[in-house]
Formats: C-alpha cells, sequence, structure tokens
C-alpha cells in the first residue's frame, strides 16, 4: 500500500519524506491557498522533494480551459499528476490526456459508479473523499469497499487514491480493503507513528539503563 501526503506545505513534506512513509503528495486549490507561495513555484519545489505522484488541481471547469491548465500543471515536472473534477467536461479531458500519456486523478468523488466512469474515461487514479461523506452521516469507507469490487471485476488499471482521510481508523479500513493509496494529512501521520505503550516502553527502558549506571 502507498501513502501519499495531502498538503501543499513544504516543511510537512519534508519531515514525512525524510522520515521515509510517503511515496506521493497530493494538493488541492484550498491546501495551495493557504501556503501564501506563487503556485507552480511552489508544486516545483514540492517536486524537488518527493520522488513520486504529486497532484496538482486543474480549476478551470471547462474542457478546453482544463486541458490547457493540464498542459501547464504537466510541464513542471514529469512527476505531476493532473487532479480533474468529476464533471462531464472532466471525464473528456481524462479522456484526452490519458490519449496523450497525461496521468490523472479524478477528485471529487463520492459515488461507486462516478469512480466506474472515471476509469472508463482513462484516469490513473481516482480520489473517493471518504471523510466528507462521513462528515454528512454515510459510510465514506463503504464507497472505497464498492469501487475495489467494481474495479476488480472489470480489472481497470486505475489506482484508488482514498482521500479526505480524518483519522488513522480511515487508513487501518483503507488498509483492510486492499485500497492501492491512501493520501494522508501530516497530523493523522504524526497519529500512526504514536502509541502510548510505545512511550511507555521507552521510557521504561531508559530507567532501567539507567540503574546500571548506578
Ligand atoms: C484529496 O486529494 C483532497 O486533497 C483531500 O483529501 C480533501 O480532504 P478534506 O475533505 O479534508 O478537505
Amino acid at each position: 500500500m502507498k501513502f501519499f501526503i495531502d498538503t501543499a506545505n513544504v516543511e510537512e513534506i519534508k519531515k514525512a519524506w525524510e522520515a521515509g512513509v510517503i511515496d506521493g503528495v497530493t494538493t488541492n486549490p484550498s491546501l495551495i491557498a493557504k501556503e501564501k507561495q506563487q503556485p507552480l513555484s511552489l508544486l516545483k519545489e514540492i517536486c524537488q522533494i518527493v520522488d513520486g505522484p504529486v497532484s496538482a488541481e486543474a480549476v478551470s471547469l471547462n474542457f478546453d480551459d482544463m486541458v490547457k491548465e493540464a498542459y501547464q500543471l504537466s510541464k513542471i515536472h514529469p512527476n505531476i499528476v493532473v487532479k480533474i473534477p468529476m464533471t462531464e467536461d472532466g471525464l473528456k479531458a481524462v479522456k484526452k490526456l490519458s490519449q496523450e500519456g497525461i496521468k490523472t486523478n479524478v477528485t471529487l468523488v463520492f459515488s461507486p459508479l462516478q469512480a466506474l466512469l472515471a476509469a472508463k474515461a482513462g484516469a490513473t487514479y481516482v480520489s473517493p473523499f471518504v471523510g466528507r461523506l462521513d462528515d454528512i452521516s454515510h459510510f465514506g469507507i463503504e464507497l472505497v469497499r464498492d469501487i475495489q469490487i467494481i474495479f476488480e471485476n472489470y480489472d481497470f488499471e486505475t489506482q484508488v487514491i482514498v482521500a479526505s482521510i480524518r483519522n488513522p481508523l480511515h487508513v487501518l479500513e483503507a488498509a483492510r480493503i486492499g485500497a492501492h493509496i491512501a493520501t494522508i494529512p501530516y497530523s493523522v501521520i504524526k497519529q500512526l507513528i504514536k502509541h502510548p505503550l510505545t512511550d511507555i516502553g521507552i521510557e521504561r527502558f531508559l530507567k532501567d539503563w539507567e540503574k546500571i549506571k548506578k
């Protein structure tokens, strides 16, 4: 299973990359806006830190502009994956871009059939948003389960990025289901590393070690 970090914050990306726990990055317009840096130069900087897929989102909504934006984004670095929203124009853009060898990540997926359409259009990745479904009292992780079944039924090569992760249980469930990738905020990555018994264990070992000295 691969882990991506869901942030545009360079410090968080560096820390997670240096810890050896991430394979790629996903950004979105809200995450980029938080950083107050020119978006293209920020994306370039991210690509220089991480040797893996970096998703950058197109903000245009019509086909022609979306494709133009995709060309501009994909020129930043060979690892750029163009994030395209799940709309009719978006699907058309995904079809064209995939035929041209540009990798795409269809975002804002909230139903299994949206994921099926994205895969049929040739998406490299689909991003089901589990946390936002949980927020409105739906079982977000069930969406991932359905997408996995459908993709396996028809041998789609499209990979599933479990997105909008809010807590470690989302990651655990994604791994149990066998999702290809989870994109995780830095705060949740830190929660995955920590365990109170690990901290207590370290403290006890060090205390006992001190006794030898005395
Ligand atoms: C996915 O690629 C998105 O960037 C992200 O996971 C959205 O998460 P949110 O619902 O926490 O904004």
